[in-house]
């Protein structure tokens, strides 16, 4: 399925990623893939969501959407944190699935739960299954950019890739479509905290924060909430 040529490479936490020849891009920050995904997305928009919980609005499980399924380490991450009393249902995007000898070459069973890791490459595509009592994954083959977006969502997690790479997921079109899947209160980060970017999220009426990165990694990242 995927388009492209694939290279594995270490991170600076010791963490593996991918490189793309083609594009001179990788899946995950070269300051660490594992930082990254635990930083970016699991604290600061899942966990971040779960702890500002307003009790008498927000309807569970919450609904969480990523753009970029990748090597599935974000959702990896977080279905190691989802809880009783902060359940997930992950939808992820993905155009160009990722063969999973390609993924057995990464080893991220020795960083992360090695059963959650094997459930959720596992799940079918196209289902939604739980990999967890709190923890349900709905794997999408699907383009971001034309195919329907699923709706009712409170957490987004855009991983695609970067601007420069690939301008086409980073315009204000794409963005209002995302946006108006978006419940009330619900948050977006994303490791790009360009003005650019920031500009036109603020235009589509979301409060922007740059908040500080990961460890080693880029000084600041961008968590957005639409109010
Ligand atoms: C930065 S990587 C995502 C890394 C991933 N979140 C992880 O945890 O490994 C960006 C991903 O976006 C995917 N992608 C590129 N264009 C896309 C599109 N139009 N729709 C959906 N996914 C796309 C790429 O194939 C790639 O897997």
């Amino acid at each position: 399925m995927q388009e492209f040529d694939l290279t594995m490479e270490l991170t600076d936490d010791g963490s593996a990623t991918l490189f793309i020849p083609q594009l001179n891009e990788h899946y995950h920050s070269v300051k660490g893939a594992l930082t990254e995904s635990n930083h970016i997305y699991r604290d600061c928009a899942f966990l971040h969501r779960c702890s500002t919980m307003t009790t008498n609005e927000d309807i569970l499980p919450y609904r969480l959407l990523e753009i970029g399924f990748g090597t599935g380490l974000n959702a990896c991450v977080t279905a190691m944190v989802a809880t009783e009393s902060c359940p997930v249902h992950y939808i992820s995007l993905e155009k160009y699935p990722v063969d999973n000898q390609v993924l057995e070459c990464l080893h991220y069973e020795s960083l992360v739960d090695a059963t959650l890791w094997k459930a959720i490459h596992d799940a079918p595509w196209g289902e939604a299954t739980h990999i967890t009592p709190y923890f349900v994954i709905e794997k999408r083959v699907a383009d971001y950019l034309v195919d329907p977006l699923p709706d009712g969502i409170d957490v987004v997690y855009f991983d695609a890739f970067a601007p420069e790479k690939q301008p086409e997921m980073w315009t204000s079109d794409a963005f209002r479509r995302l946006v108006s899947v978006m419940n009330h209160n619900a948050l977006l980060t994303t490791y790009c905290a360009k003005g650019e970017i920031r500009r036109l999220l603020t235009v589509l009426g979301l409060k922007v924060e740059r908040i500080a990165g990961p460890i080693g990694g880029k000084r600041e990242i961008l968590r957005a909430t639409l109010s």
